[in-house]
């Protein structure tokens, strides 16, 4: 393929990337954006394999490398669970910084790569090198730990060291101190110790910054190391002269920055604080993964017969699903019930928090598969203020996110963090198994009020039983 070829299809890959992103801010045109994104990922790959740069002498490499690539793929993406889509994006985000670091460390060793640069060309070569591996290693160890506390292999717990903001920025001293030797070195093997001592500093802040993170604060880090390993992607095409790596990676990098500020915006908390780390820790409880809080005071249960008949006579309904729903595989029966209550005349309408679940759009996603109208589906700000008028809402699996703590009680891990507010419904249903607390570890109020009921059991299978009630 000839260079000017090549070139041709860099942009319009470029431009299908973009157009992919614009189709995946609707779930309407979601399925569009996908296929141009598919189109587009074809097209680089491609050109890039038959590209001018690519000798006949790498295709067995790079089909090796492919087919070994594609086939954990697939059997990644056939084998995962729904609820375990957090983890393998965590995974996927430290592959990216991984090849990032690889490729720097290849490019500063491969003779061939800056043989012909001479001056101010060599040095800004070797600050992408620099640079690249720096984000690469971040992004690298930070979404290996991330992958753990997602995964339930490392406790959501805060591990907070004493002077950790010192320590952070004695790290920085020290790899702005060994960036300069690096650029003053005259030989590979002189440049080698600053560029390991620096990819070291830059591995252990990487875990430093993600393991300070309170549970409660989880999402903003997975927006961040996505927005990251975009970056990575970055720095990976200017050290491999590939603008389609540089256009795309910066497209990836500033996307998740956006979503990264987004969700900061929904849990009411600063960027720079919770890169610092250590929110989700300040105040007398406790933030744990899965479970640690004790029940205060008595909670009233109801069995589903009786949720169907409070259903029945509903006028408005809010549906709020959470993690527990996506563990439970219920949203198909969920639009049955949804389907049956609006042939019935009844107003009902899914309330959808954005930290919901376990990844940003988790909620939609599972709704859109379930065939819930869009329509129906509302953020949080828009329904917010209707709870009043609202006579049932229905809580499935649930609990952080309609946690009434986060308003009523400054000490808690989740203070200033938006809620549903679904205690102010005439009645509130909450499904979910046992008592036990969610993923920032705090007890939830709501369970004792009053107009709360608790309908304990598996969502599914309760959901089930409240369907055939309603059919009765
Ligand atoms: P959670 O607060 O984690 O609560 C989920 C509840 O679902 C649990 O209390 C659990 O109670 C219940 N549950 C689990 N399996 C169930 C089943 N089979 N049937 C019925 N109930 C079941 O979830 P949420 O309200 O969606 O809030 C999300 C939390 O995750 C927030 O703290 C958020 O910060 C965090 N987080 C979010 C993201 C993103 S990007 N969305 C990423 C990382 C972390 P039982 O065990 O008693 O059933």
């Amino acid at each position: 393929m000839s260079e000017s070829l090549a070139t041709v299809s860099y942009l319009g890959a470029t431009i299908l990337f973009i157009l992919c992103l614009g189709g995946l801010s609707n779930p309407e045109t979601s399925r569009r954006g996908n296929l141009y994104g598919i189109i587009g990922m074809s097209i680089a790959v491609l050109a890039t394999v038959f590209g001018p740069h690519v000798g006949s002498s790498g295709y067995a490499w790079i089909i090796g490398a492919m087919v070994v690539g594609a086939g954990i793929g697939v059997y990644a993406a056939r084998t995962v669970q729904m609820t375990q889509m957090p983890e393998l994006v965590a995974l996927m985000h430290s592959m990216v910084g991984l090849a990032a670091m690889l490729v720097g460390f290849a490019n500063y060793i491969d003779p061939g790569a800056s043989a012909h640069m001479t001056g101010a060309e060599k040095s800004i070569h070797e600050v992408e090198i620099y640079l690249g591996i720096l984000i690469g290693a971040v992004t690298f160890s930070g979404s290996v730990i991330a992958f753990g506390k997602l995964s339930g292999k490392i406790s959501g717990n805060p591990l907070l060291l004493p002077a950790r903001h010192w320590i952070n920025l004695a790290g920085l001293l020290v790899v702005i101190y060994f960036g300069r030797e690096f650029l003053h070195a005259h030989s590979v093997s002189d440049g080698m110790t600053p560029l390991v001592v620096m990819t070291v500093i830059a591995l252990l802040f990487g875990v430093h910054m993600v393991i300070t993170i309170g549970g409660a604060d989880m999402p903003v880090v997975v927006s961040m190391l996505n927005s990251y390993s975009g970056w990575a992607a970055a720095a990976t095409g200017f050290m491999l002269s590939n603008d389609l790596l540089i256009v795309t990676g910066a497209l990836v990098g500033s996307s998740g920055a956006i979503l990264s500020y987004i969700m900061c915006s929904a849990m009411n908390r600063h960027f720079l604080s919770v890169i610092g780390g250590g929110f989700g820790t300040t105040g007398g409880t406790p933030a744990a993964a899965a479970g640690g809080a004790q029940p205060a005071g008595e909670v009233v249960p109801i069995d589903a017969p009786d949720t169907a008949e409070l259903l029945r006579e509903a006028k408005n309904v809010i549906i709020v699903p959470g993690y527990g729903m996506a563990v439970a595989q219920a949203q198909h029966t969920v639009y049955e019930i949804t389907r049956l209550l609006r042939e019935k005349g009844v107003n009902v309408r899914f309330g959808i928090h954005p930290v919901a679940g376990r990844m940003p759009g988790h909620m939609n996603v599972l709704l859109a598969e379930a065939k819930v109208p869009y329509d129906i589906v509302q953020e949080m700000d828009e329904l917010n203020d209707d709870f009043p008028k609202t006579d049932v809402a229905m809580i499935i699996g649930a609990n952080d996110i309609v946690n009434p703590g986060a308003q009523d009680d400054p000490n808690s891990p989740i203070a200033g963090m938006p809620v549903l507010e679904v205690w102010k419904a005439k009645t509130s249903i909450v499904m979910k198994r046992s008592m036990a607390s969610g993923y920032a570890g705090v007890d939830n109020p709501l369970f004792y009020k009053e107009n709360n009921r608790m309908l304990f059991g598996d969502a599914k299978k309760m959901l089930d039983e409240v369907l055939v009630a309603l059919k009765s």
